[in-house]
């Protein structure tokens, strides 16, 4: 074992002091070294990243391959199916696991669909989407899980709508969707799962070809040059990545919210507020699980030597809580100047969705205070349940009332 090497078991980096607070190891670890050796699920011995700057640097080197192949666990996975296929080369498409050259060839695809211009034209549909789960929300009464009620329904319904999903099909998606990342589920459940939600796509693309329409995946099958195959994979990705990360976050931020009433005040008080209490949203309140690179060649980064083979688990979470960066980083405070988190990566797979995820909780969030000024949660703070065991954090249910 490399000297001075650490374990993080899975339970380490969901115990926290408070609420909302990054578990007190995180903190422990940074200040002590911010890139150090740990001892990953499979005995390898590889790396933890947790300061600010050497996340950031890692993450721009193009030293580091992001694809699984030659990476290792850090944590031993929930069922031995996601174990399985933590190591499997990724299928054709599936480009968030590879590298250049692949990667680009695939991302320049679909740089142009993403734009911040045209993400702020979505605003309108957002806004109505948004409007009509509150509507629902306000027939039924209280009480309401706002998870269910808005928190899953608007980036669902939006990502369907900007890929040209037909609604129906939500359901379906949803179910396959939560078995697959269900730490109970069997290997033979998830691999159904996974073939249920692939299942969507043959057909999908095939009424594509014969009634072209105006969404981003029509335009990836009439002009995108790709196979069904790469078709398959790129819908799962973006429908997948799509909704689970930002209904976590909108679900985490009203939480949050409802937990720092002289916060949500000041937001009421002055809506311009709203861009950086986003910004500070997303900062504050990033999940348990890192992301991972492997060093292609011996790499000296941050006053390490990282060796050819080893991979590095990035913790996010601690990098944007690294005091180094940010003043105060355990306050949340929406006047803060918070731009500049590592919440949606950094580099060439930076996120793809990050404008049209800024832009839901940019609509979503000011639209449910300002309906339900004396919204408050139905229960006790600390019995809402946590998705700790997931990759995408956030309450599995926040009950709420008004
Ligand atoms: C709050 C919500 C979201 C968070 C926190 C988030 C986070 C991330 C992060 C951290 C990465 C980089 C992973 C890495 O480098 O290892 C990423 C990549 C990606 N995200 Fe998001 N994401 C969010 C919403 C979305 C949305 C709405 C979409 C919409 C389609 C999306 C699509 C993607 C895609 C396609 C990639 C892969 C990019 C590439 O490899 O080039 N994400 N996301």
């Amino acid at each position: 074992m490399t000297e001075g090497a650490i374990e993080l078991p899975w339970t380490a980096r969901t115990t926290r002091p408070g609420l909302f607070d990054p578990p007190q190891i995180m903190a422990t670890l940074r200040s002590e070294r911010p890139l150090r050796p740990m001892t990953f699920a499979d005995g390898h011995q590889g790396w933890l990243a947790t300061g600010y700057d050497v996340v950031k640097a890692i993450l721009a080197d193009s030293r580091f391959s992001i694809r699984r192949e030659v990476a290792h666990p850090p944590v031993t996975m929930p069922n031995a199916g996601a174990q399985a296929m933590f190591t499997a080369p990724p299928p054709p498409g599936m480009f968030v696991r590879m590298d250049p050259p692949e990667h680009t060839r695939y991302r320049k695809l679909l740089v142009g669909e993403f734009t911040v211009r045209r993400m702020r034209r979505l605003e309108a549909r957002i806004a109505e989407v948004t409007r009509d789960c509150l509507d629902d929300m306000e027939r039924s009464g209280p009480p309401a899980d706002l998870v269910t009620a808005l928190c899953v329904p608007v980036p669902a319904l939006l990502i369907c709508e900007l890929l040209g999903i037909p609604e129906s099909t939500l359901p379906v998606f949803r179910q396959a969707a939560a078995t697959a990342l269900d730490g109970e589920s069997t290997q033979e459940q998830i691999q159904q799962a996974y073939a249920t939600m692939l299942g969507v796509f043959p057909p999908l693309i095939a009424d594509k070809r014969d009634n072209p329409t105006g969404d981003v995946y029509s335009g990836l099958v009439n002009h995108g040059g790709l196979s069904d195959e790469e078709l398959t994979s790129i819908g799962l990705l973006l429908f997948a990545a799509g909704y689970e990360s930002t209904s976590g976050m909108l679900a985490l931020g009203a939480f949050a919210l409802l937990e720092h009433p002289g916060q949500l005040q000041a937001l009421r008080r002055d809506p311009s507020l709203a861009d950086n209490a986003v910004e500070e949203l997303l900062r504050f309140l990033t999940g348990p699980s890192g992301m991972l690179r492997t060093a292609l060649e011996d790499v000296e980064i941050g006053g390490e030597l990282i060796r050819a083979g080893q991979t590095v688990e990035l913790l996010v979470g601690a990098a944007n809580h690294d005091p180094a960066r940010f003043e105060r980083p355990g306050e949340f405070d929406i006047t803060r100047p918070a731009q500049g988190h590592l919440t949606f990566g950094h580099g060439i797979h930076q996120c793809l969705g990050q404008q049209l995820a800024r832009v839901e909780l940019r609509a979503a969030l000011p639209a449910l205070f300002d309906r339900f000024p004396g919204l408050r949660l139905a229960v006790p703070a600390q019995e809402i349940p946590m998705k700790d065991d997931s990759a995408f954090f956030g309450p599995k249910s926040l009950p709420v009332e008004w």
